[in-house]
């Protein structure tokens, strides 16, 4: 943790060890609150309105008023932003229900939500991990039924990370019913032929933001976007596999559970589509 970091808590830009948060809070107690992760590449964030939109509406799932406008939050990011000298790495923006004494129902609707931002430095553009490729191990979905909420409570994510930091790899895909439903933090792609296949849009995945940009991207490139569900014979038997998601953009899959998937380097579609990705991310 870098120490030297400013914090944005509650209207105010902290020095990171004055930023403190009461134990009462919903976000501590319950993980009763929503958060977002934009990338920042050249010092400017990454398909930030489409962040902004599905933090709107993750909080109005679960009831919680959005404490600020589209343009307020942007106003707000780009002051952390100068305030860390962040070049190229994440935002982070979570709100949670406030504090109040320990209650499962809500607590009074005057109850301020708690509202905090923190920058990390890190390296998303020129990512080793995407020349060499990401492998991958299966878990099982052990998630609640609304993954569509961008909810802080990630118990089932973190364990399936903890599996995949076992393993050794980078990333951990849940499997549901036989069929993939995204990864841990990231959303699940493979290639076939001329076609990129990934799970349609319910409550059992997050829209990622990445998926949809990489999806628009796919098409003008001619390939074809199939929208279903696959399983992991399929994705291990697939000509490509990848991953999206705003801190990984796109990253090639090279293995699942050990076997390789296609030569077992990363594939030409998944390298096209990070590069466009990173092209229209620097647009
Ligand atoms: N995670 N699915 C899950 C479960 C995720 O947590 C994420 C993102 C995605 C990809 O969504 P997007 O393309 O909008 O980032 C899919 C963020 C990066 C995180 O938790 O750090």
């Amino acid at each position: 943790m870098s120490e030297a970091r400013i914090v944005y808590l509650n209207g105010a830009f902290l020095p990171f060890d004055e930023a403190k948060v009461s134990v009462m809070d919903r976000g501590f107690l319950f993980a009763d609150g929503i958060y977002e992760v934009s990338a920042v590449l050249d010092g400017r964030l990454v398909d930030n309105a489409a962040h902004l939109a599905r933090l709107d509406r993750s909080l109005g799932e679960i009831g919680i008023r959005n404490p600020h406008t589209i343009e307020g939050w942007v106003g707000l990011q780009e002051e952390l932003v100068r305030h860390n000298g962040l070049t190229e790495g994440l935002v982070y923006m979570q709100v949670t229900r406030g504090a109040f004494e320990r209650d499962f129902a809500f607590p009074p609707a005057e109850t301020p939500p708690t509202v905090m931002m923190f920058t990390q430095a890190k390296t998303v553009a020129n990512n080793p991990l995407a020349e060499r490729g990401a492998k991958v191990v299966t878990v099982p979905d052990i998630r609640w039924k609304r993954r569509d909420i961008k909810s802080v409570a990630l118990l089932a994510q973190v364990l399936a990370k903890q599996e995949a930091a076992k393993a050794g790899v980078a990333e951990a895909w849940m499997v549901e019913d036989g069929f993939v439903t995204e990864g841990s933090s990231s959303t699940a792609f493979m290639v076939a032929g001329d076609a990129i296949v990934t799970r349609p849009l319910s409550t059992a995945l997050l829209p990622g933001i990445t998926r949809l940009a990489v999806m628009r991207l796919a098409g003008d490139e001619g390939l074809r976007v199939e929208e279903r569900l696959f399983t992991v014979e399929e994705a291990v038997a697939a000509d490509e596999a990848f991953y999206t998601s705003a801190s990984a953009f796109v990253m090639p899959v090279v293995a699942i559970d050990g076997r390789p998937v296609g030569t077992g380097e990363p594939g030409p579609r998944a390298r096209r589509l990070r590069d466009l990705y990173l092209e229209l991310a620097r647009a």
